[in-house]
Formats: structure tokens, sequence, C-alpha cells
């Protein structure tokens, strides 16, 4: 690939790549990081060269605004490679436009389209080796704005950096999980971050997991934090239901993310005539459906595992098990096989989602 950038990009490339030590089968998700990462700073109110050097520590003051006040925003997207070896990215201006909204909520500056797209190119062309093929292999993309002024007067930073990391996955299927809906603690509030990838979104929702996982749930169903009657999303992803042959998904609001992968399903799902209701769904209503034997499926939807699907949930210390859905009757498994074949390039691409680097 040849790349003519509208921006100063600078490559530092590695004299030997890590790829061939990989056990590419096996990698745990998140936990092995490509041979180059791209950094670019923000300072005097403009972003400077993009810099692709090799992937290793970075070195900061311990007074930086991040360590302090959090300023921290992140994307999840991946990369595929299809049979003929090119390299593809999954609808990445998505991700570039809400990276920009976290970014406002947040205090922190916008980046340009070239610099997080193109820049994402040119680092994935030079570790497109990392990039595997055939079913279930993507490479996890991890782009990432910190604030890095230094002092601890609490105020937004001046100076931040933009950073991607790479890091190979598979998708796992780590079996169906039990879910507790959420009765006390909250993960958003309105007029709050909740739509954003902003980190501490995440930070915060460590402890009242603990605590479910202390119970034997292994995730959270969120409700919205005034009544905690409304189903919101599900651990670090969105949340689908299926009653009889209706796939309900809660429309996004101040506390709920505009997923990428939540919106591609439910596009795949009209395009496969199933009835997709995109409404607040109350605790109420699932309990009546499962006392009627209608509530057939709960998935949760994000980039990370692309569907986890849950086989029970309890709500106020009583547990709702889901019945057993064969594989070829699933929702979840359809929608999943036909979004991993498009964004695979084994399926066509009738929706032009794919991107080619
Ligand atoms: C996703 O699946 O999109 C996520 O955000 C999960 C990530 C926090 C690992």
């Amino acid at each position: 690939m040849s790349l003519e950038t509208k921006f100063e990009l600078s490559i530092d490339k590695i004299e030997k790549s890590r790829v061939d030590s990989i056990d590419f089968e096996n990698v745990k998700f998140g936990s092995i990081f490509t041979d180059h990462m791209l950094v670019c700073h923000y300072k005097d109110g403009k972003w400077g060269k993009v810099e692709i050097k090799p992937y290793g520590p970075m070195s900061f003051a311990p007074s930086i605004n991040v360590f302090h006040y959090g300023q921290a925003i992140f994307e999840g997207m991946k990369a595929y490679k299809d049979n003929n070896d090119d390299v593809w990215l999954f609808r990445p201006r998505e991700n570039w436009a809400r990276f920009n909204k976290s970014a406002e909520r947040m205090a922190m500056p916008h980046i340009d389209e070239e610099r997080f797209i193109d820049g994402l190119k040119a680092l994935l062309d030079l570790d497109r080796e990392w990039v595997r093929k055939g079913e279930g292999n993507s490479l996890y993309l991890r782009p990432f704005m910190v604030g890095t002024h230094e002092g601890v007067v609490a105020g937004p930073s001046s100076e931040f950096m933009f950073c991607v990391i790479c890091s190979p996955a598979r998708t796992y299927y780590s079996g169906k999980v039990k879910v507790q809906v959420a009765e006390h603690y909250s993960r958003a509030a309105n007029g709050g971050v909740g739509y954003t990838k902003c980190s501490g979104n995440y930070g915060g929702q460590f402890y009242p997991t603990q605590l479910a996982q202390q119970e034997g749930y292994q995730q959270i169903i969120w409700t919205d934090d005034a009544t905690h009657t409304k189903l919101e999303e599900a651990g670090t992803m969105n949340v689908f239901f299926r009653i009889g042959d209706t796939l309900i998904t809660a429309p996004t609001s101040e506390r709920i993310l505009d997923g990428v992968t939540r919106k591609s399903l439910i596009d795949i799902a009209k395009s496969k005539g199933i009835n997709v209701e995109v409404r607040a769904i109350v605790v109420q209503e699932l309990l009546d459906a499962h006392a009627k034997g209608e509530l057939l499926e709960i998935f949760g939807a994000g980039t990370a595992v692309t569907i986890g699907q849950i086989e029970g949930f309890a709500y106020q210390q009583k547990y709702y098990e889901l019945p057993n859905v064969k594989d070829e009757d699933s929702y979840a498994i359809m929608l999943k096989t036909n979004l991993q074949g498009i964004q695979q390039k084994a399926i066509e691409d009738t929706f032009n989602w794919t991107e080619k680097i």
C-alpha cells in the first residue's frame, strides 16, 4: 500500500518482527500486541506528527492529567484478512465519529479523520502479517487518547496523546453466561458519560461486576439509574432480547453506547425479515414473557466478542433460566454468522460496511 497522507508521518520500523513467535490459535484476548504502535501528540492547540514506532513502554511525569483526573477515551475496532490476503476494516469511520463524540464530552480535542483513519491504515499496512486469515481471526485495534499535561490543578489538560495499539484476537466461544439484573448499582445516568467510551465508564463497572461474580453471575444487565426497571446494556455490551419472533433492544441515549455491532445487527436482522423493535424494555416485560415461555434469547453485542449469549438472569434473588434454543433456530447465532461473514468477506457486503486498507 502506498499512502499519501495529509499529515506528517514518520515510520520507525522494528528490525525483526515477533510475529513468528506467536501462537495465534491460543492467544488470550487483549494480551499480546503487534510490532508497532501509532503515537501522535496534541500541543498548542493542534495535532502534530503521526509517529509509527515499535510497540513498547512509554515514560510520563507522575503529575499528568490522566493519572489524576482521568481524561481518557478509547475505541474498539477490528481488522480482518480475506482469502486474497487483503486486509479490511469494518465501519472504521463510525468509530472515528464516536471517538470524537467521546472526546467532546470529556473536554478533549477532536482528531481529524485523516490522522485517525489513514494513520490506522499505515499502521496496519506495517503489521499486516499480524492479521490472520480464517474464521474467527481478527486483529483488535485499540485507539485511545489521554490527557498528558503535567500538573495536578483540576482542569482539562491542554496536551494529549493519541495512540493506537493492536492485538491479535480470536472469536472465542466462552459459553453462555448467567447475568444479574442491576437493582442498586448504575453504569450511567442522564447527563453523564454513559454514551461515551471514556475509560471511567468501564472502570466504574468492575466493582459491581466483582460482587455479581461472587454470587455466581458473570455479568450484569445494567438498568436505568432512576428506576432500575429499564434494561439498557449487558456488561460492556449493548443488549438484545428475543420475545417470540421479535428482537428488542433499547434506543441509544445519554446512558447507552451507540454500538457499531448493535446497529449492524439491527440492519442484518431487518434484512433477514426479523421484526426489530428499538424501544425501552422493562424488567416486568421480561418476567411476563418468561412466564409465558416467550422469552427465547438474550444476548450482548459488542466488538470484542461480537455476540455473547446469555443463559439466564437473576432478579430480586430469583433466577430465570432461558429455554435451550437450538443453534439452527437461534437469532444470536444467525446474526453472528452473518456479521462475521461480512466482516471476513465470506458473505457479500451488501451494506458497504467494509473498507480495504
Ligand atoms: C466491546 O466489545 O466493544 C468493548 O467495548 C469491550 C472492551 C471493553 C474489551
